[in-house]
């Protein structure tokens, strides 16, 4: 954390201010965003200090000077859900999907997931470790201050742990906070073709206690889906990490309704992820539920699956947060601002809603709300500046570009 105090002053308009109470957002409130005009932030030893009108900033010689004249200060993204560390990638499955054959056809040929596993073995921990940084340090550029990593290439205890202790190296080498999410259940290995059981005992038995004994996840997720795992494996994947302190984030609805949100629901799950496909049902699990709902439409864009159904979550007050999905076979992307654009452009959400759903929700789907995702004194310094732009709204109208100038990460300057 820094210890320097700064002044941000003359900023355009200072967006995402929120009470520190409030930790998520929901309904009508994702279509508001309170913020000042011509306004000042203080930061002191990485914290939010004190913020307001440019009419009443005090002037004190300790503090360093930057100048926003033009700009415009948000919070960070919080992408909540990634599969940043992955090994080699897939283009050749993008020319193979431009050619016809669909995401579902590649994996069912052996491509997808296990092509990525296949990757992951032969490619060392530090090989993984420096190709996962630049990565980050990437997407910390284009002004993600916030970050959940899953493990699920490796499929193999050894693979698996070395996933996850790339994560933990990444966690201490940045400042930027890291929520580790164990994914083994991300696809059947070809060894266990035909044994799925023994795999599910792997992961339970083995895998597991070596992961708690480590202290190398935060969270168990499973690819609950057709021709993956069923809701019945997910109770037993679950019910396994609740043991071990894991609490469920999960992926839900890619392709298929099968039952997994009232699965999730049921163990109290922190968010079900992805939710393209949704039924009725689906909608009212979760209006009576504290899970979150994450969004990921550059998957949408990028493998031409329909887009999850946004506007009409928040008609239902279900809260949601919207994540990039980085990986290297459903979205090669982490670029936040590309994820707003296409929220705003696809799902046709306000640019309002996809910045709360990109800054508190995401925090939230994180359990970091009490952190970070909002300008609140006492929060993590984590904002972004913007070049000179017009408004907040030209950030996702300007699709394709990162109009992130600046970004702070408690305190501390990343460009
Ligand atoms: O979230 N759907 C499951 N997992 C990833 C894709 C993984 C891959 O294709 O490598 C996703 O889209
Ligand atoms: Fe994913």
């Amino acid at each position: 954390m820094n210890t320097k105090k700064f002044s941000i002053i003359n900023i355009k308009e200072l967006v995402g201010i929120l009470p520190n109470k409030k930790l998520v957002l929901r309904g009508n409130e994702m279509n508001n965003i309170s913020t000042i005009e011509n306004a000042f932030i203080k930061i002191k030893d990485g914290i939010i200090e004190d913020f307001g009108l440019m009419r009443d900033f005090q002037i004190n010689d300790k503090y360093s000077v930057f100048d926003a004249k033009g700009k415009i200060v948000l919070p960070s993204w919080n992408d909540s859900h990634t599969h940043l560390v992955f090994a080699g990638t897939r283009e050749k499955e993008f020319i193979d999907r431009i050619n016809g054959l669909s995401y579902e056809e590649i994996a069912s040929r052996g491509g997808g997931i296990l092509n990525s596993a296949n990757l992951l073995e032969i490619t060392s921990e530090d090989d993984l470790f420096s190709s996962s940084s630049k990565r980050l340090d990437e997407v910390m550029k284009m002004g993600t201050g916030a970050i959940e990593i899953k493990s699920g290439y490796g499929l193999s205890l050894d693979g698996e742990l070395k996933m996850l202790r790339v994560i933990k190296r990444l966690q201490e080498s940045y400042d930027l906070s890291i929520r580790s999410t164990f994914l083994g259940a991300h696809a059947l290995p070809k060894k266990y073709k035909n044994n799925k059981a023994l795999y599910l005992n792997l992961i339970i038995n083995e895998m597991l206690p070596n992961i708690k004994e480590e202290g190398l996840a935060d969270y168990i997720d499973i690819f609950c889906e057709t021709n993956y795992f069923s809701v019945e494996d997910m109770q037993k994947v679950i019910e396994a990490g609740h043991k071990y302190g894991l609490k469920p984030k999960v992926h839900v609805n890619q392709f298929t309704s099968i039952g997994g949100i009232q699965k999730a629901i049921e163990w109290n799950a922190i968010s079900v992820d992805h939710l393209e496909v949704m039924n009725e049902n689906d909608f009212k699990s979760l209006t009576n539920s504290n899970t979150i709902a994450t969004l990921l439409p550059s998957c949408s864009f990028f493998i031409d699956i329909p887009y999850a159904p946004a506007r009409k979550l928040i008609t239902k007050n279900i809260p949601f947060a919207l994540a990039s999905d980085y990986n290297p076979g459903s979205s090669p992307s982490g670029n936040m601002n590309l994820v707003n654009a296409l929220a705003a452009i696809k799902m046709k959400i306000s640019p309002k809603a996809a910045i709360n759903a990109s800054t508190i929700n995401g925090a939230y789907a994180m359990e970091l709300a009490d952190k970070t995702g909002s300008i609140t004194i006492g929060k993590w310094a984590n904002i972004n500046i913007s070049s000179e732009i017009n408004s907040y709204g030209f950030m996702p109208y300007s699709f394709g570009q990162n109009h992130i100038e600046k970004s702070m990460i408690k305190g501390t300057w990343i460009n």
